[in-house]
């Protein structure tokens, strides 16, 4: 599989909007307007940069998984980063065998571009949670 490319660095927030004005604002950085991805639980909004891309989430909804990582931390903060990978399917497969959980029901998701993502577990990793999203 060996992904190539750092597709985005995720940074979960309290308040999407407090943090889309210090992106923009403080720091003078391209923030995209803000949409609510139900199937993750998650309002979010990109800041693009030349070489990656910023994910700032905040949680949607009751049942939210990202309500109880701020629950542990309360100010927020690094949530994940996503490798892009070419074929997601053969990639998790792959992981798999090697005894990597991925994380649901191991089905991928539309993600943020609308490709198909999926989640490791982070006890697998190091202690990182590791999106995979499958780019062409
Ligand atoms: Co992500």
């Amino acid at each position: 599989m060996r992904p190539q490319r750092l597709g985005h660095i995720a940074l979960a927030v309290q308040d999407l909007e407090a943090a889309v004005a210090f992106y923009r604002d403080v720091m003078g950085m391209e923030v995209s307007s803000s949409q609510t991805l139900p199937e993750h639980g998650v309002r979010i909004a990109m800041v693009e940069l030349q070489n990656t891309t910023l994910e700032l989430m905040e949680p949607a909804g009751v049942d939210s998984p990202l309500a109880s990582f701020l629950a542990k931390n309360p100010r927020g903060g690094l949530h994940h980063m996503c490798l892009e990978v070419s074929d997601i399917g053969a990639a998790a497969q792959t992981l798999q065998e090697q005894g990597l959980q991925v994380l649901g029901d191991g089905t991928p998701k539309p993600g943020v571009h609308h490709n198909p993502v999926l989640f490791l577990h982070p006890r697998d990793c190091h202690g990182t949670l590791i999106e995979l999203e499958e780019c062409s």
